[in-house]
């Protein structure tokens, strides 16, 4: 199910406004994710640290608050790169990708500059999966 441009807008904005919340103080590369889940919205930024290895993703940001707060479906992402150079540098980077595929596999990708949406199947084509992983109500 594709998402109306209303919520197309919100999302993109929610991800544009939380980006100017990241703690970049090291790379100067801000970015914001916002999730869309059954019928409420979670936001994300980076978070960089001293020992550089350390530094999280807005992505995962965002996709942990979901989880966190009990969300069962999430339906889109917005993904808003304000200091990105070129397309290149809007989009995820594999871990996060590998974490849509765990908690998002459904979900419509919004890359914000981009001028179309992806499928997870396009960003992560054959991706890894246990199949060990109990029932654990995401969709
Ligand atoms: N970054 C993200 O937040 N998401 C990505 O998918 C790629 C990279 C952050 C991590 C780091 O704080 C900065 O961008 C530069 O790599």
């Amino acid at each position: 199910m594709s998402l109306s441009l209303t919520e197309k807008q919100e999302l993109t904005q929610a991800a544009q406004l939380a980006a100017r919340q990241a703690y970049a103080p090291y790379s100067q590369f801000r970015v914001g994710a916002a999730v869309l889940g059954e019928n409420k919205l979670y936001i994300g930024v980076n978070v960089e640290n001293a020992s550089y290895g350390l530094a999280l993703c807005a992505e995962r940001a965002a996709l942990a608050s979901a989880i966190a707060q009990g969300e069962k479906n999430i339906k889109a992402i917005a993904i808003a790169c304000l200091d990105a150079k070129d397309v290149q540098g809007m989009f995820p980077c594999g871990a996060c990708r590998q974490w849509m595929a765990e908690l998002a596999k459904n979900a419509e990708i919004i890359i914000v500059g981009s001028d179309r949406t992806f499928t997870l199947d396009e960003l992560l084509p054959f991706s890894f999966e246990l199949h060990t992983k109990l029932s654990n109500n995401l969709s």
